[in-house]
């Protein structure tokens, strides 16, 4: 048997779980940090996903087999730098590859150094430079702190003004910390957005089926950004066509130019994109599975995860089958009201019995003393179905979720609706 540890402790680690766990050699699987909800599925382990030295110690002292380190922090802290030096076989990239998301003047420097497209921009690190360039720069200006921002580190500006208090918001008064010492001031593009993860050896990279993030808090895509509210799968705006055209315009240059680089990416490589009137163009890469793209995508995938992960480590993807079944997948998330602003915690949550092709999957949750399961976070489930269709998936995850008992939960009525217009 395979003793694992899975690093993190949100929704997207639930469903890389619960997918794990499909393969009969798993034995053990520790979590560090999990949460309440994944501890039905795993051993959770307190050692925060950012404890580089305690995820180190514990896949020592209990001599894990594999390692699977999923959130951004650890991958550019180094965590699987760490892992490999112990000869622990990891899924996840090395910090020198990590910096693809780390970074994102090194993600842009990258894709003009090597042709691949992307929206126009210049950088600044320091305040008087970026504020002479935004008083004619095109608007809207796209504004992005260079460093990890919880994914809150882009601002649209739609007036000069506006870009200016962003920039003095990023700079001076760093209210994203360091991560705002420099500043991207990029052209704004336009059209459907579409999320690519893609498994990569550095040599071989196979994507997953494409997905759709809902990133709005409201129906409508109103309302403040959020982490993500829901997501399917796949994509429709993302044809055979364009997935052609990203292969060979996107993807793959991208991981021939980090192996050019010396900085071989192993592991999921994300592509945020947009379909401009133009092509696709990139507009973040991230290092690891997306949240909750993962709980769209990892549903529909009929081959072992765990082999496709090894394989990954090996460097062998190319031996390596990796099948997505037919059909769609639909997942609502269910996030604490207020979110993402100020929120409350510690409502009782109940779920419903399992269903076949229902995956409820806890992001945000702990376990009390006397066993009950309550709220403890933003974004508290995440509730997924596959069908043969996706009409028929959004409807399912919407039955499934109404089923949930949780006073304090809200979700979006509308996740998939964009995506089932195109296809009418
Ligand atoms: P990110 O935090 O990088 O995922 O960006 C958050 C969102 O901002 C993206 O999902 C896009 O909707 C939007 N965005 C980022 N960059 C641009 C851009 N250059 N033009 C238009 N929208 C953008
Ligand atoms: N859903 C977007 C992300 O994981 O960054």
């Amino acid at each position: 048997m395979l003793d694992l540890m899975v690093v993190g402790g949100g929704g997207r680690e639930h469903a890389l779980i619960r997918a794990l766990k499909k393969n009969p050699r798993v034995g053990t699987v520790y979590v560090l940090p999990g949460n309440g909800g994944i501890a039905a599925d795993g051993q959770c382990v307190p050692v925060a996903a950012t404890d580089i030295d305690g995820i180190v110690e514990f896949a020592r002292t209990h001599r894990v087999d594999f390692a699977v380190v999923a959130p951004d922090d650890p991958l550019v802290l180094g965590a699987v730098d760490r892992l490999e030096e112990l000869g622990i076989p990891c899924f996840g990239p090395r910090a020198n590859a990590a910096m693809i998301e780390g970074s994102k003047v090194f993600a842009k420097n990258l894709m003009k150094k090597y042709g691949i497209p992307t929206a126009a921009y210049a950088v600044f690190d320091a305040l008087e430079p970026a504020l002479e360039y935004l008083k004619t720069a095109p608007l809207p200006s796209v504004i992005k702190a260079d460093g990890l921002a919880l994914g809150k580190g882009v601002i649209i500006a739609q007036t000069r003004d506006e870009a200016e208090a962003a920039v003095r918001a990023m700079m001076e008064d760093k209210i994203f910390g360091q991560s705002g010492s420099r500043v991207v001031i990029e052209e704004f593009l336009t059209g459907p957005e579409v999320s690519v993860l893609a498994f990569t050896d550095g040599q071989t990279l196979v994507p997953m089926v494409s997905s759709m993030d809902h990133k709005r808090a409201g129906d409508g895509d109103t309302g403040p950004n959020t982490g993500g509210m829901g997501t399917i799968a796949p994509n429709p705006f993302y044809t055979d066509a364009m997935a052609k055209v990203c292969m060979d315009t996107i993807f793959l240059p991208t991981i021939r130019a980090m192996e050019a680089e010396g900085r071989p990416f192993r592991g999921c490589l994300y592509f945020g994109l947009m379909l401009t009137p133009q092509g696709p163009k990139v507009i973040e890469y991230n290092c690891r599975f997306g949240d909750p793209e993962t709980q769209v995508v990892l549903p529909l995938l009929e081959s072992d995860l765990l082999t496709v992960m090894q394989a990954v480590a090996a460097g062998t993807l190319d031996r390596t089958p990796v099948k997505f079944r037919a059909g769609a997948a639909c997942c609502v998330v269910i996030a604490s009201k207020g979110y993402p602003k100020k929120y409350e915690s510690g409502f009782e949550i109940v779920l419903p019995p399992p269903e076949p092709d229902r995956e409820i999957y806890v992001a945000g949750a702990k376990r009390t003393e006397d066993g009950r399961l309550v709220s403890a976070g933003g974004r508290v489930l995440g509730v997924t179905a596959v069908a043969d269709t996706l009409e028929q998936a959004v409807k399912a995850a919407y039955a499934y979720a109404d089923q949930v008992e949780f006073s304090n939960g809200f979700f979006r009525r509308d996740i998939g609706q964009r995506a089932l217009s195109v296809l009418k």
